[in-house]
C-alpha cells in the first residue's frame, strides 16, 4: 500500500473510533449504563418561580444513593439539561410528572415510601 493509502485508512479508523465513542455515549444516555459509569452533576438550585414558597435544591448524589439508576428519571420526562424539562410547576408535579413521579406518598424506593408533595418544607427551603 502507498503511504498515501495508509493515511486515508488511518483517518477512516479515526472516524470509526469517534463513531464508536458516540454510540457508547448514546447507550449511556439511553440508561443502559450503571451509575458508576457516569458522574452526575453537583447539587444545583432549580429556577425559582416568584410564587414559590422557597428555593428548591436538587441533589443528584442523594437521589442516586436511593434510586440507583440515571434512567429512573432520565428515561421519563426529566432531560439531561437544566431547564429543558419544561416548567416545574406544582400542577405538573401533582399530575405525576417530574419530581411528582416519585414524590407522591405511594412510590417506594430503597425500601421506604418516598415523601409526598404535602411536605412542602422537605423541598422548599428558607
Ligand atoms: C431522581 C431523579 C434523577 C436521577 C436519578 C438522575 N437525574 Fe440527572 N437530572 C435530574 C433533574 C431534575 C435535572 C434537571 C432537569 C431540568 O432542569 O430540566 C437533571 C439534570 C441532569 C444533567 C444536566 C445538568 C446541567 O447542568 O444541565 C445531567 C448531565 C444529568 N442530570 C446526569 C445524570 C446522570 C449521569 C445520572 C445518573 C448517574 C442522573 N442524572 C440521575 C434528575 C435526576
Ligand atoms: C425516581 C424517583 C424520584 C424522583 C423523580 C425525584 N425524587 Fe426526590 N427523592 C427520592 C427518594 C427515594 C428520596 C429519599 C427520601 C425518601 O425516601 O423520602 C428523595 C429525596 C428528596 C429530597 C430530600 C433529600 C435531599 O436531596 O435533600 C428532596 C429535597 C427531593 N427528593 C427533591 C426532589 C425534587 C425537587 C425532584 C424533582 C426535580 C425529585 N426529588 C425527584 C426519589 C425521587
Ligand atoms: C418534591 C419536591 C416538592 C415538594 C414536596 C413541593 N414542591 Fe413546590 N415546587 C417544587 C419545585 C421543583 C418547584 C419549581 C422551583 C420553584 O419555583 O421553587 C416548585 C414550585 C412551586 C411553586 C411555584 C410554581 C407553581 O406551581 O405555582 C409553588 C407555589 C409551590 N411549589 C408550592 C408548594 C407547596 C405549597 C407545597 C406543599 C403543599 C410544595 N410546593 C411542595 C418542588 C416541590
Amino acid at each position: 500500500m502507498s503511504p498515501r493509502g495508509t493515511g486515508v485508512a488511518g483517518r477512516r479508523a479515526g472516524v470509526a473510533g469517534r463513531a464508536g465513542a458516540a454510540a457508547v455515549a448514546l447507550a449511556l444516555l439511553a440508561g443502559s449504563a450503571t451509575a458508576a459509569e457516569m458522574t452526575p452533576p453537583k447539587d444545583f438550585a432549580i429556577p425559582r418561580a416568584e410564587s414559590s414558597p422557597g428555593g428548591v435544591t436538587f441533589s443528584h448524589a442523594r437521589h442516586m444513593a436511593r434510586v440507583g439508576r440515571c434512567s429512573a428519571c432520565h428515561m421519563r420526562d426529566v432531560k439531561m439539561k437544566r431547564g429543558a424539562s419544561g416548567p416545574m410547576t406544582m400542577a405538573a408535579l401533582e399530575q405525576g410528572r417530574l419530581c411528582g413521579a416519585c414524590h407522591d406518598g405511594k412510590t417506594s424506593a430503597g425500601g421506604s415510601v418516598v415523601f409526598s408533595l404535602d411536605q412542602c418544607d422537605a423541598c422548599h427551603k428558607d
